[in-house]
């Protein structure tokens, strides 16, 4: 049967003509599915050409970089530098933030360039991850208030890719959460919306079952009282899991670890980075329906980030399940 599909670029030129916007954000969104595309074809063909392995390298949070971390990263550098549209850049493999166009750029983009890097030796699922916001058009647009880093209520995008399935999504500000499949022709098409599933029954939960008794004793209690009620889910990459959870509904979580035998690898403040993948999926899941918080169970997308690599506690999933989660952590 022949079909046809919207393709991506028809249904962002629609939605900028739509909401009044300028071509600037099509040129972006351009730069990054140029670069996801290109990131997709290096990891397709990683092992074959031998790009999986580490770089010799170690990153500004202590972890090994590997082949494909570099690669994605210079690939999405490069694109978005090409663009002309970006001001500052913070990727999770550069300890700088990164300047490209300070005068004429438009916009901040935080992004993972390569998310869940344990998958990579193995081919598994990976993830590109971004955020993005604007530059302050009101008062003085050159001044430096405006280069602060943005917390994640003022972003206006926000998406994923999980490679090297194809998929796609990208959520709008105020105008949902949609996802993309890549085609025979490495196109994006058939926008579909996504919204959480309020039935129950698939809702599925996510997280580092290993770490459950280094948590919080109210985390480890509300786990005791209720996991049996769902079926367990982790990839290993935020991406893979969150993209899961945005058609199953229920929740991820990478909650506080405290009680780590090991005291060195306790990490109070959580592991993943707020800017670049907690806020991601916040925004994404908050277009969708649902919420995120961390573990005082504030929302996440309210935090105002102090440093651009600063990391958070995440719970995010279905609305419910989040509002349940956040009275117990507020105890
Ligand atoms: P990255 O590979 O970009 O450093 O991110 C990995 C993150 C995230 O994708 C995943 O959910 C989490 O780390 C997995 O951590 P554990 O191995 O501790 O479960
Ligand atoms: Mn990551
Ligand atoms: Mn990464």
């Amino acid at each position: 049967m022949v079909q046809f599909e919207q393709t991506f670029e028809n249904f962002i030129m629609r939605h900028q003509e739509n909401y009044n916007r300028s071509y600037h954000f099509l040129i972006l969104m351009d730069a990054i599915i140029t670069a996801a595309t290109r990131i997709e074809l290096y990891y397709r063909t990683g092992a074959l050409k031998d790009n999986l392995g580490a770089s010799g390298s170690t990153n500004v949070h202590g972890e090994k970089v590997l082949q494909m971390d570099e690669i994605a990263h210079n690939i999405v550098v490069h694109y978005l530098n090409s663009s002309e549209r970006i001001i500052q850049a913070v990727s999770e493999e550069s300890e700088e933030i990164i300047t490209m166009n300070m005068d004429g750029g438009r916009y901040f983009i935080y992004f993972d360039p390569l998310d869940g890097s344990s998958n990579v030796a193995h081919g598994l699922p990976v993830g590109f991850m971004f955020g993005i916001a604007k530059r302050n058009f009101e008062g003085n647009i050159q001044g430096p208030e405006d280069f602060h880093l943005r917390a994640g209520n003022e972003f206006i995008a926000s998406g994923m890719f999980v490679i090297p399935t194809g998929m796609f999504t990208l959520a709008l500000r105020d105008a949902g959460c949609w996802r993309f499949h890549a085609d025979e022709t490495n196109t994006y098409v058939k926008p579909t919306r996504i919204i959480l599933p309020k039935d129950t029954e698939k809702w599925e939960l996510s997280f580092n079952s290993a770490n459950t008794y280094t948590f919080g004793e109210n985390v480890q209690e509300w786990i005791r009282e209720n996991e049996k009620k769902f079926t367990f889910r982790y990839l290993g990459a935020l991406a893979g899991d969150f993209h899961r959870l945005l058609s199953n509904g229920g929740m991820f979580m990478y909650p506080a670890i405290l009680n780590h035998p090991d005291s060195k690898k306790n990490r109070p403040q959580g592991k993943l980075r707020l800017m670049y993948e907690a806020n991601v999926v916040a925004m994404m899941c908050n277009e969708a329906g649902g919420a995120a918080v961390n573990e005082a169970g504030d929302s996440i997308l309210d935090i105002k980030p102090e440093t651009h690599h600063q990391r958070t506690t995440l719970y995010v999933g279905s609305k419910p399940m989040i509002e349940e989660i956040t009275k117990i952590l507020k105890k």
